[in-house]
């Protein structure tokens, strides 16, 4: 701990140059999962205020007292934001001393929120997808497009094949340009949802967030045994397609609920389970290899805050960042 008397303001490079690799952030966000199934986490549904259409700055508070992290991210995704020429999401986090409450900590929030939700989709899949996976789709080649494939291929050593659709051919290109340079695998360009979703074994939708989607993907693309992850809540999934599964789970039942309490996810079905559930043997996942899986992550500030303390602790000892004056 600093002195009380200041924080660390951590600036978007000073996280980057930071490389905290994306094992590391998958170990801390597993650990959270595991705290909170044991009900040692605070991690109260997400208010949210909505100054556009369909986009949203969120409220996320948690605390994890094992890894003594307690803060709130204040994070915003506005869809229009990318004709600007500006990033979807962008916010900041503030961590709290867990002794005394002050402010420790102001950091841009951009690169936890991307590494921490691939993180988040890893560990699902780790549980919810067939171990021999080798077929990823990703609809949406994006930020949560890069990072949930680098958090993907940490977890799947047979990755083989990426099936790769954006609605922009030029987002589409530059992803494959840079994803193949990156990790090596086999990236093919696809131009239909349903070309991306045939014959995967896993596949993440991240595409935008509608509060009243137009949904695509039907239950017939599914291949028997796949695993599917959606970022975009129900906006890509057809319910039809959502209601086909053998087993629908979520990151929160809490945040699910308080969702649908404010209008959003008309026609899901009964979940089976949340992650924290799955992680600590609760209630087994994947059961045989036939089974027809999918997660709703809806994103945790549990994730955020166990990822921001180890940037906050990296932080200190690499002596980066600035210093202010409360
Ligand atoms: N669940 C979570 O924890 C979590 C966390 C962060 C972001 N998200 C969600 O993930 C999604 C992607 O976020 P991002 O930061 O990667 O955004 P981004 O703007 O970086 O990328 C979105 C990509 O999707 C493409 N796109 C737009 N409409 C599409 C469509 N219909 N089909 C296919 N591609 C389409 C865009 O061209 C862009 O390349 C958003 O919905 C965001 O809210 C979820």
């Amino acid at each position: 701990m600093g002195s009380l008397e200041e924080i660390l303001y951590l600036s978007r490079h000073d996280i980057e140059n930071l490389n905290i690799p994306i094992t590391e952030v998958i170990r801390v966000v597993e650990e959270a999962f595991l705290e909170k199934a044991e009900g040692r986490t605070e991690v109260p549904p997400k208010p949210g205020i909505h100054p556009q259409k369909d986009a949203f700055i969120h409220a996320m508070p948690a605390y994890i007292p094992k890894m003594k992290s307690a803060g709130i991210k204040w994070v915003s995704g506005f869809p229009e934001n990318p004709k600007r020429g500006l990033p979807y999401i962008s916010g900041l986090l503030i961590l709290n001393d867990t002794e005394t409450g002050f402010p420790i900590s102001v950091m841009d929030c951009t690169w936890i929120t991307a590494k921490r939700t691939g993180a988040a989709t890893a560990i699902a899949a780790k549980h919810l997808a067939r171990q021999d996976s080798k077929v990823l789709g990703i609809l949406g080649c994006g930020v949560q497009g890069r990072s949930n494939l680098e958090a993907l291929t940490v977890v799947f050593k047979n990755l083989e094949e990426v099936k790769a659709y954006d609605i922009s051919e030029k987002n589409l290109q530059k992803y494959v340009e840079e994803m193949t340079t990156k990790h090596g695998l086999k990236i093919v360009l696809v131009f239909s949802p349903r070309k991306a979703v045939e014959n995967c074994d896993i596949i993440v939708t991240a595409g935008p967030i509608l509060k009243h989607p137009h949904p695509v993907i039907e239950a017939s693309w599914f291949k028997d045994g796949g695993f599917a992850c959606a970022l975009d809540f129900d906006s890509y999934w057809k319910p039809e397609a959502m209601h086909s599964m053998n087993k629908f789970c979520t990151d929160d039942q809490n945040q699910l609920a308080y969702y649908k309490k404010v209008g959003y996810f008309s026609n899901i079905p009964n979940v089976y389970a949340d992650l924290g559930e799955i992680l600590s043997g609760k209630k087994p996942g994947r059961e045989n290899p036939e089974e027809h899986i999918m997660s709703m992550s809806l994103g945790l500030a549990i994730e955020d805050m166990a990822t921001a303390i180890l940037i906050y602790e990296k932080a200190n000892e690499t002596g980066t960042g600035t210093r202010l004056p409360l």
